[in-house]
């Protein structure tokens, strides 16, 4: 069980290049399965998630050969359409699989993804638009078994409906996306998620020969072709990345410039940023940032994008648990994503929890010691208080945090943070 030590209380400052998105490279890579010619992604994360996803891949029969940030999947023979639980309990996001499969191959069994600490994150909504698409789909011992029907010449293959989503889900309209890229006739995706990580699939998906439109706004036109054909696609910048950065610079009175980002993605955590009396300058692919002598409390409410994203959530509260005032924080996608805050108080920070509601009371200065991390985003957040606290805070349970931040150690050492890893 690796931990990570922090010699808090001095300013994070420097320059650090930002990694290929996480929550773009999942569904990229299960966009693989829709073709039976090489898919080449660049700009790939070094993440745990990620070879969690290529070993499900893997498995399923795709030839996977890596070259430096580079990944090539030939997925030409799918001799497996399964994703067996011990895979999918570690990461939800294998049922990016699902649709994919299912248009494909045909068919898919696919593990129910279990609940995660955030919240229960059902995947009905994903069930509802394949069956809609014509799919025979059951849940039988914790597994999703899904067929495409058979048509007149003896193949399977889902057919295109108009798909209104109950709330606004973002691997949802994913998946369901990636289905109807290959199936007869033309879908529409109501309500669907605006995230920048579903554009950027689309543009993948399109350069594969698929034909969509609407991607980014919430509703989304794909025509069902027949196949799709291999592609070359740069993942997007990771902008949950570059906003935890972005608040451990805001938390610890520093200043920072992040090359290689993507400020048109993360507006909402910039404009909350600036609130808050941080300097911001954009400049083509870089964003600096240079902290206030005092953080002044900002009040949030996380909601889909464009609005505040939930992933910057928790980080930001650490910078509101240091500001001057007091915040209000509304979590509204998820029902259990404060798990950070019992952690953050452990530091000295004064955080009254309401239900979905954060009151955050800053304190002049937060104290070293030793908290654990419960999800990806709560230990980020635990990250930004150690660096801001005076003396060693000691994180457990880091491996959530190798899940989705990319060398974390070697950028943090490259911004004089104080970091070591404890085996
Ligand atoms: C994606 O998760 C991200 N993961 C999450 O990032 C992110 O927090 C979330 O979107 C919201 O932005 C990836 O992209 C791999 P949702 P996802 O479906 O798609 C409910 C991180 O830290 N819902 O948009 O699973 C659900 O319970 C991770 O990188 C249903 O009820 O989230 C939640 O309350 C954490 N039924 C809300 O909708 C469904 O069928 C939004 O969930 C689907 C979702």
């Amino acid at each position: 069980m690796h931990k990570l030590a922090i010699e808090g209380g001095s300013p994070i400052q420097g320059e650090v290049a930002v990694s290929g998105a996480k929550n773009a490279a999942l569904p990229l890579l299960a966009a693989a399965l829709l073709s039976d010619e090489p898919l080449t992604l660049s700009n790939v994360p070094r993440l745990v998630d990620v070879d969690t996803m290529l070993g499900l891949l893997a498995q399923m029969g795709v030839a996977i050969e890596r070259d430096g940030d580079s990944v090539t999947l030939d997925a030409s023979t799918i001799d497996n359409p399964l994703a067996p639980y011990e895979r999918v309990k570690t990461m939800r996001a294998a049922i990016l699989v699902l649709g994919p499969l299912v248009a494909r191959a045909g068919e898919a069994k696919v593990s129910l993804p279990g609940g995660c600490a955030i919240g229960a994150r059902p995947v009905d909504q994903h069930i509802k638009g394949l069956t809609a698409m014509g799919a025979e789909v059951s849940v039988q011992h914790g597994y999703i078994l899904a067929t495409a029907p058979k048509g007149r010449d003896g193949g399977r293959r889902l057919s295109g409906a108009r798909l209104f989503t109950d709330m606004v889900t973002v691997t949802g309209t994913e998946n369901l996306m990636m289905a109807a890229a290959l199936a007869q006739g033309e879908t529409v995706i109501e309500n669907a998620a605006r995230e920048p990580e579903v554009a950027d699939l689309a543009e993948c998906l399109n350069r594969m020969g698929a034909r969509i439109s609407g991607a980014g706004s919430d509703e989304i036109r794909i025509q069902g072709v027949a196949r799709l054909h291999g592609a070359r696609h740069r993942i997007m910048p990771d902008r949950i990345e570059t906003g935890t950065y972005l608040c451990a610079a805001a938390a610890t009175g520093g200043k920072i410039r992040l090359s290689g980002a993507l400020a048109a993605s993360l507006e909402a955590v910039l404009d909350k940023l600036a609130e808050s009396g941080c300097k911001i300058a954009v400049d083509g692919e870089s964003i600096s940032l240079e902290a206030p002598t005092k953080l002044r409390s900002v009040s949030l409410r996380t909601s889909p994008y464009p609005a505040f994203p939930t992933d910057m959530q928790a980080q930001f509260m650490a910078v509101n648990a240091v500001a001057e005032g007091t915040a209000v924080i509304r979590e509204t996608v998820f029902e259990n994503r404060f798990m950070h805050a019992v952690e953050l108080s452990r530091l000295g920070a004064d955080i009254k929890i309401d239900g979905n509601t954060a009151v955050v009371k800053g304190v002049a200065r937060l104290e070293g010691a030793t908290v654990m991390a419960t999800d990806l985003r709560a230990s980020a957040s635990l990250v930004i208080a150690g660096l801001a606290a005076a003396g060693e805070t000691v994180i457990e349970r880091i491996y959530h945090l190798d899940r989705g931040y990319e060398q974390l150690e070697q950028k943090l050492l490259a911004l004089g943070a104080r970091v070591r890893r404890l085996k």
